[in-house]
């Protein structure tokens, strides 16, 4: 090579050297960090793959160990967890960036449905059925989080639920892959803006993957999900993720058909990096890597590390094996320099693309909550609205009249400021947060409302999260106070005009490690139901959980059911919007509704089978109970109504690659405005295998004024018929004969047919 070119590659390499430690660099993140990574010792590499717990912020919680500062200053941490306190994470970063490896720490933290400003519970943003107002709210999430110096989320969830047993159904979109991948798509782009902007917020398409399809919905147990069923169902909402740009991916606990999630090349290879073409990092769940052992899939904590790593699991959560193992695997050539570089190299790529080695500090401080709250309060109480699904309202009770006078709110959720911020609310303070009682009061000033907790909330066993994130569990009553508690509801609601009952589950109930084997309302609350509705009085059941309930005997004996999830910040007023009918619902459900636990698991996307449902003998059924679910998907009621009509297909012929395109024509029929969420179902009648009686291939939440038409249309692609064939092995697209119908909900019957040719 000559002198001159010699010189001028040292004197760009010099350059491109000193640019990016100035941040005046137009290099890209994956650029600068390679750049770094030439100049990393081992043992800072393994450090950025640490991912270290700090709880030292949650009440009760000791004092942090002084470890964890002397582990920065030596560049053992890439991330740290569960720090929200700007000043402490400042405190840290200082430490990170002018000691040790000089490299910002990556501040992670589970937002899940808000920071300051607690919105709608994701099981509850999916039921609005509407991507752009949980766009929004995670885009609110990302910016309250920013200013407390977090830069990265564990979220959103991705896991498809069929099982309502498990708990951790708060955290996802519910059962249906169509509408899981539109809430994907929107979270992702909520927390981290649009691929291409600037990123200042990073999220995690958790759990990668099947940990919803838990062995009797049991928290942690195996999943066993045939590859078909992987594909067109539990991977969809990931590659829609994926699509939108999320920067990592979170491995699961559990055991995917026998193999660790967490050490599943197949998985973390194979289908998220090879097919669905992910480019980020990959996190561990927490002590993921290090419980491959407690599995009986690695041999020792070494082989736990040697496995995770091959596996491509990039950064280790809380279980400090990589840590541990990772250099001396180095060393001995099991793993190689590149290999550790490619660990590496997106988690140095992600905190360069995130601005932290220009920008490592927050700039929030005590002021920042209350700014936050008070600019954010209005999306949380339009959100929360637009979660609620309305299950029954005989009669037109609801909306109640402004001028009803004597309210009673009864119920153990009626005025829990906890609960109503739902699961994962950590970082929200309670004493912000609207209940039922607070919300009729402020809309109805001059009207005497009063509350009676009637009985009792508990869980048989609590876990220790109770407690811990939650208020503490309580000692179960005598049955004294058992009794006078419910005397003195039934006392208030025959002294009212009408009851609104607030039953369902505690926040943690529906949580992680918070399975439950009945559908059932937990302790006394069916019988308080009964005896209130016995009062004769109006009454209005606003359920509270994530999970489906067996409101079985409710749907037959109240007039109005309407299911709230947990609203967040603002749910007391937003349910005041609606009960009063200054809103009306339009939530639809994201999940079947069982009868009971013995339906389990139930979905509408189930196939058609020798003997399909309706048929007049044989057809798959229980001899004690009817075959449909107590109210299907996509189902929920309005104050108005609408009527959808006029099917119309653009081709009634088409070839496999080409679209067609259905429209309906959408009218409200009522006397108020409301929305609508019109809903589009396929049918792929004949191919290489059996396909879904139907399935959700489009939807759109649309707003009309008393009188007012609208069509709406939706255009069936040939991304909309591929499905992973078990009979090819591979993604097909079949030429059949298809069935399209448009309405409501999942039962919807306006029909048509068309056919897809070679
Ligand atoms: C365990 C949970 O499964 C996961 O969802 C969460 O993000 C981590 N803990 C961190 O809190």
């Amino acid at each position: 090579m000559k002198y001159q070119t010699i010189r001028s590659l040292l004197a760009a390499a010099l350059l491109a050297s000193w640019l990016p430690l100035c941040g005046q660099t137009s290099a890209t993140p994956e650029q600068r960090a390679n750049l770094l990574l030439s100049k990393m010792s081992v043992d800072e590499k393994v450090g950025q793959l640490n991912q270290v717990f700090d709880f030292s912020g949650l009440p009760g919680m000791p004092a942090p160990a002084q470890k964890l500062e002397d582990q920065v200053r030596q560049g053992q941490i890439g991330s740290i967890l569960f720090v929200t306190d700007p000043k402490r994470i400042n405190a840290l970063q200082k430490i990170a960036v002018s000691e040790g490896a000089h490299i910002p720490i990556l501040f992670g933290f589970d937002v899940i449905h808000g920071f300051d400003t607690e919105f709608p519970v994701p099981v509850g943003m999916a039921a609005s059925w509407d991507p752009e107002m949980a766009r929004k709210a995670q885009s609110v999430a990302a910016e309250e989080a920013v200013h407390a110096g977090v830069r990265w989320t564990f979220a959103p969830m991705l896991d498809i639920a069929r099982d309502p047993r498990w708990g951790r159904i708060s955290e996802g979109a519910g059962e249906d892959p169509y509408l899981g991948a539109a809430m994907a798509r929107a979270q992702v782009k909520g927390f981290q803006g649009e691929p291409g902007q600037p990123l200042r917020f990073a999220a995690t398409l958790k759990h990668f993957a099947g940990y919803g399809a838990a062995e009797g919905g049991r928290d942690y147990d195996a999943s066993y999900i045939p590859e078909e069923l992987l594909q067109n169902v539990y991977l969809r909402p990931f590659q829609a993720g994926v699509e939108a740009g999320a920067k990592s991916v979170m491995s699961a606990y559990m055991d995917l058909n026998d193999v660790p999630a967490t050490g599943n090349t197949h998985l973390l290879r194979e289908i998220l990096r090879d097919q669905m073409k992910f480019n980020g990092f990959v996190v561990s769940d927490a002590n993921a890597v290090g419980d491959l052992y407690t599995h009986g899939f690695s041999s020792d904590a070494k082989d736990a590390a040697f496995r995770a790593a091959v596996a491509g699991v990039n950064m280790d959560m809380g279980s400090g094996t990589y840590l541990k193992n990772l250099k001396q695997l180095v060393t001995e050539g099991k793993v190689s320099a590149t290999a550790l570089d490619d660990l590496v190299r997106p988690i140095l790529a992600t905190k360069f693309a995130l601005g932290l080695f220009d920008s490592p500090y927050a700039d929030g401080d005590e002021s920042t909550h209350a700014v936050m709250l008070a600019k954010h309060r209005d999306l949380a109480r339009v959100a929360a609205a637009r979660s609620a699904v309305l299950l029954r309202n005989e009669g037109g009770v609801l909306p109640l009249a402004k001028t009803t006078r004597r309210i009673a709110v009864i119920g153990p959720l009626g005025d829990s400021q906890y609960d109503m911020n739902g699961p994962w609310s950590l970082t929200a303070k309670p004493a912000d947060t609207v209940t039922i009682v607070a919300g009729i009061r402020n809309k109805l000033p001059g009207a005497d409302v009063r509350f009676a907790q009637g009985v009792q909330l508990r869980k048989q066993f609590p876990s220790m999260f109770d407690g811990l994130i939650g208020p503490k569990p309580e000692a179960e009553w005598d049955a004294d106070k058992a009794e006078a508690t419910m005397k003195e509801a039934l006392s208030l609601a025959n002294d009212s005009d009408v009851v609104v009952l607030a039953l369902g589950e505690s926040a943690l109930m529906d949580f992680e490690y918070a399975s439950r084997s009945s559908l059932a309302l937990p302790g006394r609350q069916q019988e308080l139901l009964e005896k209130i509705v016995a009062t004769g009085k109006p009454v209005v059941l606003l359920l509270f959980s994530t999970r489906p309930l067996d409101v079985t005997w409710a749907s037959q004996h109240v007039s109005a059911i309407m299911d709230c999830y947990f609203g967040g910040t603002e749910t007391g007023n937003a349910v005041a919007d609606l009960l009063f009918g200054d809103v009306s619902p339009a939530g639809k459900l994201p999940v079947t509704w069982p009868r009971n636990a013995g339906q389990i698991p139930i979905y509408y996307a189930h196939n058609l089978s020798h003997k399909p449902y309706g048929a007049p003998d044989f057809t798959s059924r229980y001899w004690d109970l009817p075959t449909e679910p107590l109210y299907p998907f996509g189902f929920g009621l309005s104050y108005a109504s609408f009527e959808i009509s006029n099917l119309r297909l653009s081709k009634k012929e088409i070839h496999t690659k080409d679209p067609v395109t259905a429209v309906v024509t959408v009218k409200n029929a009522g006397k108020v405005k409301a929305d609508e969420v019109v809903q589009l179902y396929l049918h792929q009648k004949s191919g290489s295998a059996s396909r879904p009686v139907r399935e959700l291939k489009g939807f759109q939440r649309i707003t009309l004024a008393p009188g007012e038409s609208r069509d709406v249309s939706f255009v069936v692609g040939a991304a909309e018929r591929t499905y992973w064939s078990s009979a090819t092995h591979g993604w097909t697209l079949d030429a059949s004969e298809f069935d399209v119908w448009a309405g409501d909900s999942s039962t919807a019957s306006l029909h048509d047919t068309f056919s897809v040719v070679q």
